[in-house]
């Protein structure tokens, strides 16, 4: 009888050991995927399309990233402002949200090169008086909370209203709550395409150029070597200036 139990317990040890071979094999097949942190709320860089998955020209080009590193991509959506605190927590291994490179922000992260010049613009209605930035003065300003357009507005010294995604604060705007939105200018041409009563106001001397980066936590070179390889043949080859015509409204 104990003969048997001590049968009995060495088939339950090699049972166990077995599981554990199997789950640890899947992990070491998982160790090729890298997971991309973004803001899906941000067309045409990053949007949930209908049926829920992802897809924008961030997406695209994080796929061709992973693609061209034989990796797998994953994408993490969460907010904006959670987004580099995730890459330092090692939750996600790469973050790419239409993120503009910013001193700030470089303190934190390390960025790649950019792929994407932008700069911030005003949305107004069609009928509003606000024809450069100095006019924001005394109007409702709405932002988007942690964006680089809500800094911009707070150096100029106005007040503000921050919204957690772009699509609400076009709303407050079109609902006549809000005065202007101040936002990226890929993203703004996407609102304003989708609402007629809407446009466009532009001001270089008080917007300054902005550059969009891939961000790696600090100090993780070897990830940051192999995205700037990638990035640059994709600046190289055309690839990213197409999906900009294939995503953004063309201006
Ligand atoms: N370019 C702006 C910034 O860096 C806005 C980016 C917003 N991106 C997003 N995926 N929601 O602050």
């Amino acid at each position: 009888m104990k003969k048997m139990i001590k049968i009995l317990a060495l088939v339950c040890v090699f049972a166990a050991l077995s599981v554990c071979f199997v789950g640890c094999g899947e992990e070491a097949a998982n160790t090729n995927v890298i997971k991309f942190g973004t803001n899906a709320e941000f067309p045409p860089f990053e949007f949930v399309k209908g049926d829920g998955s992802f897809d924008g020209i961030d997406i695209q080009i994080a796929n061709l990233i992973a693609a061209d590193n034989g990796m797998t991509p994953e994408i993490v959506n969460m907010e904006f402002d959670s987004l580099l605190v995730a890459l330092e927590n090692g939750q996600v291994d790469a973050v790419i949200a239409g993120m503009t490179v910013k001193p700030e922000r470089a303190e934190k992260v390390d960025f790649s090169i950019s792929y994407y010049q932008a700069t911030q613009v005003m949305i107004v209605k069609e009928d509003s008086t606000i024809a450069k930035a100095s006019d924001m003065a005394g109007k409702k300003i709405a932002v988007i909370q942690g964006y680089t357009g809500e800094v911009c507005v707070q150096k100029m010294g106005y007040e503000y209203t921050s919204f957690k995604k772009g699509t609400d604060a076009v709303m407050e705007l079109a609902n006549g709550k809000a005065d202007v939105v101040v936002i990226d200018s890929a993203t703004a041409a996407k609102y304003v395409a989708d609402n007629k009563d809407l446009k466009i106001v532009e001001d270089a001397t008080a917007f300054e150029g902005e550059e969009y980066a891939i961000a790696v936590k600090k100090g993780n070179k070897e990830l940051l070597d192999k995205i700037n390889a990638s990035l640059q043949e994709l600046l190289d080859s055309g690839k990213i200036s197409e999906l900009g015509a294939q995503y953004a409204v063309a201006e």
